[in-house]
């Protein structure tokens, strides 16, 4: 009888909304899906609300430790009674499916799971990690390398990826700084929205799209020291002019949900963090999707030395608007008595679930439960040829032509005998770099099949060293290798009989990530000794780094002439290398993060302050800022990178000189290609404000365009100076414009070469 009511109700309650099928508007639907909501509120209990808010890993350990016994053998039976929302970590058509079918058939109401997984660059077909893609400053690309994630995993069941990262980040010891899009608010926002639309696409409820989330709200990567989880304390400037404009570009692209942090910030956890969550967040910025926590961060309210005890964290981080607990096991234990004792308001708990409904509701989830659970589309779709196309053209727009001397590059595909030397080089995982858990072990094109694939004949390889030895996943099993150098004398007798020198080195694709804090960014390991022993026989080095972060390479780039930046580049790893090192495809990327000279350097960024002592005041002068051992100047700045041919900048010029609120200045300038190639580059707009109600960088990205040249070739390139991009985060505590004198740069990178003044007026 229960079944038959419940079966009822259903049919009642959640008949179809798909907008188009229905010919319904944006907002018809949303007042729709509004009232359907309404009505099964009205319908649950307080534990089939706390139930939505729950959300539970699947049964086995990804992130973090899962008990095995205590709380997560309650999962089960939670599932069944309707007290869990959410799964992660439970992928493919038949789990998914599977955990999908309890909810729906043996719970009260049969509300369905959102199921979300860590899909960070790529689901089976693995992209470029994020940071490498945002090296490609194409924002297509980068949408379409989202949507091949998206389609992929929503193909095998999942409905919602926690990602983009958006955060931002000027500290390459920080191992997460692969999965984000570097140091730059601009560059950062305009790839979150890119991102978040690649992923969330028109409709939500297609079953080519997921939900995205915006992470890790807020702070996460100014962590003290660069060490993961460590404490973040930055001023109101930082926190609104640098770490929020990707999450407010996210929210602008429609982001669905949003994560919260581990960290603290400024003594407050950002799980249990009102300002952030409820008054920003939900607040000023009016956020209608919900929050979920990260795995374990109510729960670690209390090794923060925040709260008490679990039921204290559960009451902060409900009533600062963490809306779903990831693993905590603590909304579910505790929320009941939260609010029969009044510490929590049931309004909290209602708009908490309202959010989440509301996505399970536009994901199509109530039309239909197994909407994303098609056996035969998952075959289809994983892998296809269109995928691998995808991820292999992002995966060429990522690589960054670091150093070129005497044009060493491209190579020339035929007549050289060329050694390929590294451990690397044969890798076939570590191309796949961090966060890549659906990814299949050793599946990438190693950069030895990829240059085979060009030139079986000329091409012969030893490892010279061993990277690492032991595990290389999230555990801590992982050895570098500081001590058997057995292979470098082979190594060197290679180098010595070939023409050219082809040396893979950098991090294994698991010494950056989650976890993955250096103190020390050299070539791990014996690499660099291997390096300089080869090149005392053989001068003519390729160096192609693999890496997930900057890296202090300053000897390789003192000596050897030509470096290619090809981070960790996904599947399709081997064929792209070989394609930008064999000139069939030229170099474009641009770096979206600083290259350090030394790690006493960090943080260090391009849109940095003056200082009252900018620069030495007479020779020999000490009291100025800087280091009496090193040079301010990175090793490689924000926005570099070459390309197989030369671009000149000339003839900038502005419309005028002073303009109001509301008017416009053009600028335009001339890019010529002054090299033998054809080649795209990317030209970069900074501004500065040279003086306001708080001190503003030196210089700041205000727009980038891709402009394709053939040899010789000559365009004019124009952008338009308005007042939004002069705004900031003033003294008023509001964005704003302040009237004044701003200097505007041009160039190739943040090193620009043509610059000119303007005032904005009243
Ligand atoms: C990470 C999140 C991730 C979550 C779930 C955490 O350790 O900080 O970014 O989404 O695990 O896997």
């Amino acid at each position: 009888m229960k079944k038959i009511f419940v079966a009822v109700c259903f049919v009642l309650f959640f008949s179809k909304i798909y907008t188009q099928e229905k010919g319904l508007s944006k907002e018809e639907s949303k007042a729709e899906i509004k009232e359907k909501v309404a009505v099964l509120l009205s319908k649950m209990t307080l534990k089939e609300k706390i139930g939505q808010m729950n959300q539970y890993n699947g049964f086995w350990n990804v992130t973090g430790p899962t008990p095995t016994k205590g709380d997560a053998a309650k999962k089960y039976d939670h599932l069944k009674s309707g007290q869990v929302g959410s799964m992660l970590n439970v992928r493919g058509v038949e789990e998914v499916k599977r955990v999908q079918k309890i909810a729906v058939e043996e719970t009260r109401l049969g509300i369905p799971l959102i199921i979300g997984f860590d899909v960070i660059h790529g689901y089976k077909t693995i992209s470029p990690i994020p940071l490498a893609e945002a090296a490609s400053w194409d924002m297509d690309a980068i949408k379409k390398s989202a949507q091949v994630a998206a389609r992929e995993a929503a193909a095998s069941g999942i409905n919602w990826t926690f990602a983009p990262m958006v955060d931002i980040s000027r500290d390459a010891r920080w191992g997460r700084v692969m999965e984000g899009s570097g140091e730059d608010p601009f560059l950062g926002s305009k790839i979150a929205y890119a991102r978040v639309k690649g992923f969330q696409g028109d409709h939500l409820n297609e079953v080519t799209t997921i939900a995205a989330c915006a992470k890790h709200f807020a702070g996460y990567g100014f962590s003290e020291s660069g060490r993961d989880y460590n404490t973040v304390d930055v001023g109101t400037a930082t926190l609104h002019n640098v770490i929020f404009p990707p999450f407010k570009a996210a929210i602008d692209a429609d982001v669905k949900t949003f994560m919260n942090s581990f960290n603290e910030l400024n003594g407050i956890p950002a799980t249990g963090n009102a300002f952030l969550q409820r008054d920003v967040l939900k607040g000023k910025w009016g956020y209608k999707g919900f929050v979920v926590s990260d795995w374990g961060s109510i729960n670690e309210m209390i090794a923060h030395g925040y709260t008490k005890d679990k039921l204290r964290a559960s009451e902060i981080a409900v009533n600062a608007g963490s809306d779903m607990d990831m693993e905590s096991y603590a909304y579910v234990n505790y929320l009941e008595t939260l609010v029969a004792n009044g510490k929590v308001d049931i309004e909290k708990i209602n708009d908490a679930v309202r959010r989440i409904l509301t996505v399970k509701f536009e994901l199509g989830l109530f039309d239909n439960p197994y909407l994303y659970c098609d056996i035969e589309r998952e075959k289809e779709e994983i892998g296809s040829s269109k995928n691998i196309a995808t991820v292999l053209d992002m995966a060429k727009k990522s690589i960054v032509l670091l150093k070129n001397e005497n044009q060493l590059l491209p190579l020339n595909k035929k007549g050289q005998k060329i050694a390929v030397i590294g451990d690397l080089a044969q890798d076939k995982n570590s191309p796949l770099g961090s966060w890549r858990i659906a990814g299949e072990d050793n599946t990438a094109v190693s950069v030895l099949e990829g240059l085979k694939a060009y030139d079986q004949n000329q091409i012969s390889y030893t490892k010279g060293v061993t990277l690492t030895e032991g595990k290389t996943d999230f555990t801590l099993e992982t050895k570098i290798n500081t001590e058997n150098r057995d292979g470098i004398k082979e190594a060197v007798a290679l180098a010595a009989k070939n023409d050219i020198v082809i040396m893979v080195l950098g991090e294994n694709g698991f010494q950056s990530g989650e976890g993955r804090s250096r103190t020390n960014l050299d070539l791990p390991g014996l690499q660099q000794e291997l390096l300089e022993a080869v090149y005392s026989v053989n001068k003519n080095i390729v160096l192609v780094l693999m890496n997930g972060r900057p890296l202090t390479i300053n000897w390789a780039n003192d000596t050897i002439p030509a470096i290619v930046e090809a981070w960790h580049l996904g599947t399709q790893s081997g064929n792209a290398i070989a394609e930008v090192l064999y000139g069939d495809y030229n170099p474009s990327g641009k770096l979206p993060m600083t290259f350090p000279k030394s790690v006493g350097q960090i943080p260090i960024y391009y849109n940095y302050k003056s200082t009252g002592r900018p620069k030495i005041p007479a020779p020999n002068m000490v009291f100025w800022s800087h280091y009496i051992d090193q040079t301010n100047a990175p090793l490689y700045e924000f926005g570099y990178g070459l390309s197989y041919t030369t671009f000149k900048y000339s003839n900038l010029k502005l419309s005028k000189t002073s303009f109001k609120k509301g008017e416009k200045i053009k600028l335009s300038f001339t890019l010529k290609n002054t090299g033998k190639y054809e080649g795209k580059e990317v030209t970069q707009l900074y501004i500065q404000d040279k003086y306001a109600s708080i001190t503003r960088p030196v210089k700041e990205l205000k727009g980038f365009k891709m402009v394709s040249l053939k040899p010789g070739e000559s365009k004019e390139v124009t952008f338009f100076i308005n007042e939004e991009m002069l705004q900031f985060y003033s003294a008023n505590n509001k964005w704003e414009a302040e009237e004044g004198e701003f200097t505007v740069f041009l160039g190739g990178s943040s090193k620009t070469v043509l610059e000119d003044n303007f005032m904005l007026v009243n």
